[in-house]
């Protein structure tokens, strides 16, 4: 079960980060449709991100502090993603938002990994 939440997370922001990226890039060049569609399978990857993620933390019951940080921190960095996706949908200046989501996305991944603040 442990595994299995493990495999969805770690695939889950894998494939996030690439649509992310892509569509956001696609938002901006307005090719709308296709990005519409990345948009909705990235808000899929939310979903397993984060119930993967919340039942990793539920199974080891909470006992690394760490990673709750890291959990909070990973939905403000999905947060920021949603604002700048959206924002660039909408047309509206969202440069900040899609450096600072990056930003975040990888100090999550550094977290995660160990690399810093263990
Ligand atoms: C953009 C969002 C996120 C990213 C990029 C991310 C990234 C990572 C990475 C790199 C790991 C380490 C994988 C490994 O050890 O091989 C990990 C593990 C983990 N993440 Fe996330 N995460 C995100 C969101 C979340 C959220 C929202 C939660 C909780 C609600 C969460 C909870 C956890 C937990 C509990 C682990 C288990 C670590 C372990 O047992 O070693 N993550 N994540």
């Amino acid at each position: 079960m442990l595994k299995g939440f493990y495999e969805a997370h770690v695939g889950g922001w894998e494939v996030a980060l690439v649509l992310f990226i892509i569509g956001y890039i696609l938002y901006r060049m307005d090719k709308v449709k296709v990005a519409k569609i990345l948009h909705m399978i990235l808000r899929l990857m939310y979903i397993i991100i984060i119930v993967a993620g919340a039942g990793m933390l539920v199974m080891t019951n909470f006992a690394d502090w760490m990673l709750l940080v890291k959990g909070i921190l990973g939905i403000v960095a999905i947060g920021l993603i949603e604002m700048a996706m959206v924002r660039a949908s909408k047309r509206v200046p969202s440069t900040g938002f899609f450096i600072g989501a990056l930003v975040l996305f990888v100090l999550v991944i550094l977290i995660g990994y160990g690399v810093i603040l263990r």
